[in-house]
């Protein structure tokens, strides 16, 4: 049973505001999520931040690379002017932020472990252990009826190590086609879920995954007509970035 929101915003608010900015995040609680779906990755002294490109250029105007800077670095930076001047001097938010505004909101996340190239491993532990320190560890967790959140990535490399370093941390099993190897891939991570691009599910695959008993998930829902197809196939939920199209009670 899929114990989440259906219907999550794409990198907090899809297309209508910053990605995977803190401004995102309150775009879509404003206009009724109760789920978003962002990015994380490491600053250079392994901060989780909210990111989806390892190298400047898209939503950081200059180059360069995420790695190669603090988490003090990335805060000052720009995260919003490239989307219009309504969003200039929107910062790149650090995940503890994010979680902390997510959780006062009652907003539940599926955080993309999304690591730089070479630092899968590191990525999905300090990613997971920030998590269950934020949702599993405090005493107030249970009183708040904070929903610890579900981590996904497509590294496999990182989903073991935020199974080592939090166990207790929900994982997904994100990939593009389900793969051969998915089976022992999923057992390996222990994977609640199945998070796959919409573009290539096909009904089988749904059927198949969930008879195994995984949850199944996909990115990204742009078309209601295409979203009740996959409702009606038994997908448990998705991200979109048409807010304006999928509303949150789609
Ligand atoms: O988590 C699903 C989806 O966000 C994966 O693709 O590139 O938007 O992070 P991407
Ligand atoms: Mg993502």
């Amino acid at each position: 049973m899929w114990p989440y929101p259906k219907i999550l915003a794409h990198r907090g608010a899809g297309i209508f505001a910053p990605e995977n900015t803190l401004a995102a995040m309150r775009h879509a609680f404003t206009h009724g999520y109760r789920g978003v779906e962002f990015d994380v990755m490491l600053s250079r002294d392994a901060v989780p931040v909210l990111m989806h490109d390892p190298a400047f250029g898209r939503t950081i105007a200059g180059a360069g690379n995420v790695a190669d800077h603090s988490a003090t670095e990335l805060e000052g930076m720009d995260a919003g002017s490239w989307m219009g001047p309504t969003f200039a001097d929107e910062p790149v938010p650090t995940f503890e932020a994010v979680a902390q505004f997510c959780r006062a909101h009652a907003i539940w996340m599926n955080v993309e472990i999304k690591p730089a190239p070479g630092f899968d491993s590191l990525t999905g532990a300090v990613v997971a252990e920030a998590a269950r320190r934020l949702f599993v560890s405090p005493e107030d967790a249970v009183a708040d009826g904070a929903v610890v959140p579900l981590l996904s990535s497509f590294s496999v490399a990182a989903l073991l190590a935020a199974r080592s370093a939090a166990p207790d941390v929900p994982r997904a099993y994100l990939v593009d086609k389900l793969p051969e190897d998915w089976q022992s891939n999923c057992e390996a991570v222990a994977a609640f879920s199945v998070h796959l691009n919409q573009k290539h599910l096909t009904r089988d695959t749904v059927d198949c995954l969930r008879h195994a008993g995984y949850g199944v998930f996909c990115y990204t829902v742009n078309d209601p007509e295409r979203g009740r197809r996959l409702l009606d196939w038994g997908v448990d939920g998705f991200c979109t970035d048409r807010l304006d199209l999928i509303g949150p009670d789609f």
